[in-house]
């Protein structure tokens, strides 16, 4: 579903180049789920945008569902992240404007398949039931996380990506909506990378990675 191959990404900071990928490779089966752990820094977060087509390596590939990413044009990436990526980043990037059953609708309206009954089930799924008319501003952080998370998965995407999604929340509240997650990635068959910092979280996934120095073990 994923390969990654010999990643490098350096960023120039004052004079310096920072070096913080170092070559590095992974897969992703169908519906298999991937914790990736490292310390704050070690460069997660760049592997994340770089899985996403949302910046581009120095060097190495990244291959989704049969499709060389780097050999895209900047529009077949945003297509391929419509259509075949879920992402959901630590900033929730909902839409203001939108309700909250209008902003879980809006990812799979842009994929062409909303579903209304899904839609609904993942709402409930995630405790949004009673919240659906309001506005994210109305939201508390940890429902604005729930959202967000509905919002991928309506869309069906073939992969998550997931970049620390329950770390505005507290311990409890966090594994509470992992664990549901979990099992809607799972019930879906959804492959799953996602960063995390907890060790509960990554052990209740199928395969973990460790990035330290550039590379992932
Ligand atoms: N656009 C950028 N320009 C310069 N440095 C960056 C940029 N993005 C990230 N970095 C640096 O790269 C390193 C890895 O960042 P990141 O991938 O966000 O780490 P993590 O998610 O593991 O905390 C950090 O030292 C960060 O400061
Ligand atoms: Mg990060």
């Amino acid at each position: 579903m994923l390969s990654v191959r010999d990643l490098r990404k350096s960023y120039a900071l004052g004079g310096q180049t920072l070096q913080i990928l170092q070559g590095v490779s992974f897969d992703l089966a169908a519906g298999e789920t991937l914790a990736l752990t490292g310390e704050s820094g070690s460069g997660k977060s760049t592997i994340l945008h770089l899985v996403g087509g949302l910046d581009r390596p120095d060097a190495g590939q990244v291959v989704i569902d049969g499709r060389d990413i780097g050999a895209m044009s900047d529009k077949q990436q945003a297509q391929l992240r419509r259509t075949t990526l879920g992402i959901v980043f630590q900033q929730f990037n909902l839409i203001p404007s939108l309700t909250v059953a209008d902003n879980i609708a809006f990812q799979a309206r842009l994929a062409r398949r909303h579903d209304p009954s899904y839609a609904a089930d993942l709402a409930s799924e995630m405790g949004l039931a009673d919240q659906l008319t309001k506005y994210p501003e109305q939201l508390s952080g940890g429902q604005q996380q729930r959202v967000a998370i509905a919002r991928s998965l309506a869309a069906k995407p073939k992969i998550i990506l997931a970049d620390e999604p329950t770390g505005n929340l507290d311990e409890t509240s966090a594994d509470a909506v992992m664990a549901v997650m979990n099992q809607l990635v799972r019930e879906t068959g959804t492959a799953m990378l996602m960063v995390t910092h907890s060790e509960k979280i990554a052990h209740a996934m199928d395969r973990r990675l460790h990035l330290s120095h550039g590379q992932v073990a």
